[in-house]
């Protein structure tokens, strides 16, 4: 059997193979298949699909191979348009959704892995479990002693409110954490640039109270400081946002109040 080796250094084998009989315009899809039920070692299947027969984007070609040719392939999705960020996986390489990337940005076969240095709960899906207890750990919500002007929310100016633009607009997908090698290496201590970007969202929140509490929280070799500026995260953000710039942003928060 043919054998290849996956970044992780994990061996894979060649699984099954589908073709499309008569399809004109088709293209090979090699997707990662485990299943800890199975005691099997993780395998690549490939499906050739019609593209004449299929949506435009990766999740399709998934979902067409899952309805038509193989029941058992295991991926999640949901909104299928780059917003609930369940569909993040391994694409050509890069962490990406799979509802966003075109089959037509891939050149040659379509290869796709879960998001890579995750533990595997089945093909496609990451067990995600430490990185949604990082994201608990930071406290993502507004925190205050002063209490609300009655009857009204709490106003923001426009200049406050715009300092949260590219922050807000993270869906938690994962990609860039999943990224990057400091999270690869020390995910159980060092909280990786999803959960960083999200504590800078609240750190400079105008209305949150808790900015020092937040800081006493990150102030930590690993927690913070195992960022060594890679810049994967922000190469691989499928939503254009910058976790790199949050992360340096922190650490100048750390330096201005020592001085
Ligand atoms: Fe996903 Fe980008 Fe948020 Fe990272 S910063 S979790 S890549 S949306
Ligand atoms: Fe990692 Fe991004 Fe820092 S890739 S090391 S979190 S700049
Ligand atoms: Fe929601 Fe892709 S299905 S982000």
């Amino acid at each position: 059997m043919a054998e290849f080796t996956l970044p992780s250094n994990s061996k894979v084998t060649e699984g099954k193979s589908f073709k499309a009989e008569g399809a004109k315009n088709s293209r090979t899809f090699r997707v990662y298949r485990w299943d800890p039920d199975s005691g099997a070692n993780p395998r690549v299947d490939s499906y050739e699909i019609d593209l004449d027969e299929c949506g435009p984007m990766v999740l399709d070609a998934l979902i067409k191979i899952k309805n038509e040719v193989d029941p058992t392939l295991t991926f999640r999705r949901s909104c299928r348009e780059g917003i609930c960020g369940s569909c993040a996986m391994n694409i050509d390489g890069t962490n990406t959704l799979a509802c966003t990337k075109g089959i037509d940005e891939v050149k040659g076969d379509v290869k796709i892995y879960p998001l890579p240095h995750q533990p595997v709960v089945k093909d496609l899906v990451p067990d995600l479990t430490n990185f949604y207890a990082q994201y608990a750990s930071i406290q993502p919500w507004m925190q205050t002693e002063t209490p609300a002007p009655p009857d009204q929310e709490r106003l923001q100016s426009r200049e406050d409110r715009a300092k949260i633009d590219g922050l807000y607009e993270c869906i938690l997908c994962a990609c860039c954490s999943t990224s990057c090698p400091s999270y690869w290496w020390n995910s159980d201590r060092f909280l990786g640039p999803a959960i960083l970007l999200q504590a800078y969202r609240w750190l400079i929140d105008s209305r949150d109270e808790a900015t020092g509490e937040r800081l006493d929280a990150l102030e930590d070799p690993f927690r913070l400081y195992r960022c060594h500026t890679i810049m994967n995260c922000t190469k691989t953000c499928p939503k254009g946002l910058n976790p790199a710039k949050a992360i340096a942003e922190i650490k100048k928060m750390m330096v201005e109040r020592q001085g």
